[in-house]
């Protein structure tokens, strides 16, 4: 028993992933698509690496056989429903979202009846049947322009993160429903931490990702989406950065910027990063195990398809007017 293990090991060992997955991508004319919250060699082998709007765009674009996603479930899902005719696989299924997860379909469907004369608005971090619920769809980085985009008057219910929700109703003065939905990372990062790392840092920007909560927000010199608060970095004079996301996005700001230092915002006093536990799911091997064999793939039937493209296509015809994207 002790050699099978030893020899599976060695084989294991044997293995380059990052040689075998660009063998199998040349092959297969595969693309993988990265989020900027997945390990830094994930990114470096990447075709392409985004925010959720730019993965979104470029699923849409593929002309490839296969898109290998490597994200979480919603975020593949959202690539199968717009690029149907694409197989979509996803190195981990157990990749969700805690985001996602908040807002079970069946109890948003009573909500909803709660507000009859309200349009909804929901996060791309939902899975496809809050899609299939929804008018239309906004990312952290066009959800302000998204929602300015209707009238004053129009009644809005907002899903499924209340703290993106607030930072919207607050930048667009509107009152919008919220669903009581949070992202378990940034839900936990608190203003004292926060403002003790300022203190110690007195120089540094701080930059944060909008599902934080309303008082880091508040505080923060720049909220944006992970692309956004990357460009950010890469454009401002500043030195030192406090950052207030996922500790995937360190590799980038690192990579553009090597003479800036980045502090990610610790959840408690023993913790000195945030990881996505679901993010965090992918790995080199499960990427190439994926590539290789074709599995795990994201199936949707064509009734989720067409039902959950309409908001999201509504978003990306609503950003390219607005010549956000
Ligand atoms: P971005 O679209 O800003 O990359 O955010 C995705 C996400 O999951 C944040 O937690
Ligand atoms: Fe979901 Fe939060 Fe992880 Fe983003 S960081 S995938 S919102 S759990």
């Amino acid at each position: 028993m002790a050699i099978a293990t030893t020899e599976i090991k060695d084989q294991k060992k044997k293995i380059n992933y990052k040689d075998e997955i660009l063998r199998l991508k040349e092959e297969k004319n595969a693309l993988i698509l990265a989020h900027f919250y997945q390990v830094g060699e994930i990114q470096d082998i990447a075709d392409f690496v985004g925010d959720s709007l730019g993965l979104a765009q470029k699923a849409s674009d593929a002309d490839a056989d296969i898109i290998v996603f490597a994200g979480v479930h919603f975020m593949a899902e959202t690539a199968k429903i717009l690029n149907p005719e694409t197989k979509v696989v996803l190195p981990d299924l157990e990749a969700g979202c805690s985001l996602a997860d908040s807002c079970p379909p069946e109890d948003f469907k009573k909500f909803k009846q709660k507000y009859p004369d309200h349009i909804v608005i929901s996060y791309i971090n939902c899975s496809a049947a809050i899609k299939q619920l929804s008018d239309v769809i906004c990312t952290s980085s066009n959800a302000v322009k998204i929602v300015e985009s209707f009238p004053k008057e129009q009644k809005i219910i907002f899903a499924p993160d209340k703290n993106l929700g607030a930072y919207v109703n607050k930048m667009t003065g509107r009152n919008m429903v919220l669903w009581d939905g949070t992202c378990e990372v940034h839900d936990v990062l608190e203003m004292e931490a926060v403002i003790k790392m300022k203190a110690e840092n007195p120089e540094a920007k701080l930059i944060a990702h909008p599902e934080c909560k309303a008082p880091v927000l508040e505080i923060s010199d720049f909220v944006g989406s992970t692309t956004q608060l990357l460009k950010y970095a890469r454009e401002t004079d500043a030195k030192q950065f406090i950052v207030a996301t996922e500790s995937g996005i360190l590799h980038q700001m690192r990579k553009e910027n090597p003479n800036k230092e980045f502090f990610i915002v610790p959840s408690d006093e023993t913790c000195a990063c945030n990881d996505c536990p679901y993010m965090k799911k992918n790995t080199m091997e499960k990427l190439y195990l994926c590539l290789k064999n074709e599995v795990p793939e994201i199936k949707l039937t064509d009734q989720v398809i067409e039902e959950a493209k309409e908001p999201i296509n509504k978003m990306l015809d609503i950003s390219r007017k607005l010549n956000i994207i």
